[in-house]
């Protein structure tokens, strides 16, 4: 479990951000501890995916301020959040289709060592860990989607993040990939590896590996408590009227 005493890894402070009248990070603050799992959840348009481009430098706040170690990280390119620490992957599956799957790695290493040699031992170590090494000579652009996610994760986790962010992980899997990569998170908490997923959907497997969740809704927090606590919270069962909600 996490160690809630000392700093937050990450400090999410009264961020706002608007799309044109529309504001899709409504005085949103949270912090994660190191070691801890974190999920947020909502519906689709809640802007779960806006708050991951918040932190890693693709969209900058409006107001707000968001730190990574105590130092803030507003205002920094992606390039030099990644460098900080923070590894992410997309909702939207993009490797680097004509690159092998263990070339696209080894890239993901060499974000922290100039060896080639040690960028590509690190890359096989993680292509076992994540069980993609059977397609280790594949072009990624042929790999099915559970094994791109994987690879995606696998890209991320070679820059030796402190903190990861993965986005809708288990969107368009079958329930028994969704359990693999679930077993594979886990796998990273062990190793001490903070984590920050999203999702649309409450699933019982992700509500087993989080320590906490905040629930996003129309760009606002509506709540934040341990699984149990979030998924019978009266308002989050509102939000989710006509929608799925699996618990
Ligand atoms: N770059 C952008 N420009 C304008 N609107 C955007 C942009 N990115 C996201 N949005 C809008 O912000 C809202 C939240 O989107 P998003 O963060 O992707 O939600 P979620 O990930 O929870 O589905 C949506 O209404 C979406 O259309
Ligand atoms: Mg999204």
């Amino acid at each position: 479990m996490s160690n809630h005493n000392g700093r937050p890894l990450l400090e999410f402070d009264h961020v706002k951000k608007h799309f044109g009248g529309l504001f899709v990070t409504n005085d949103v603050s949270f912090s994660i501890h190191e070691g801890e799992v974190l999920f947020i959840i909502g519906p689709n348009g809640a802007g779960k995916t806006t708050i991951f481009n918040q932190i890693t430098g693709f969209v900058t706040p409006d107001e707000g301020d968001i730190r990574f170690e105590g130092r803030s990280i507003k205002g920094l390119r992606p390039y030099q959040i990644a460098r900080r620490g923070i590894g992410r992957t997309f909702q939207i599956v993009k490797p680097l289709a004509n690159m092998t799957v263990l070339d696209n790695v080894v890239l993901g290493a060499f974000a922290h060592t100039a060896s080639k040699h040690q960028a590509r031992k690190e890359a096989e170590e993680i292509l076992a860990l994540t069980g993609l090494d059977r397609w280790r000579d594949m072009l990624a652009g042929a790999l099915p989607l559970a094994a791109r996610k994987r690879l995606e994760i696998a890209r991320a986790l070679a820059t030796r993040p402190k903190l990861i962010l993965l986005d809708e992980v288990c969107a368009g899997l079958t329930p028994t990939e969704a359990v693999e990569t679930i077993q594979l998170l886990k796998q990273l908490r062990d190793r001490g590896v903070s984590a920050i997923g999203g999702i649309e959907h409450v699933m019982r497997v992700v509500m087993e590996i989080s320590d906490r969740v905040i629930v996003i809704h129309h760009g606002q927090k509506i709540a934040e408590g341990t699984p149990q606590e979030v998924t019978s919270n009266p308002d989050v069962i509102e939000a989710y009227l006509g929608s799925k909600l699996e618990v």
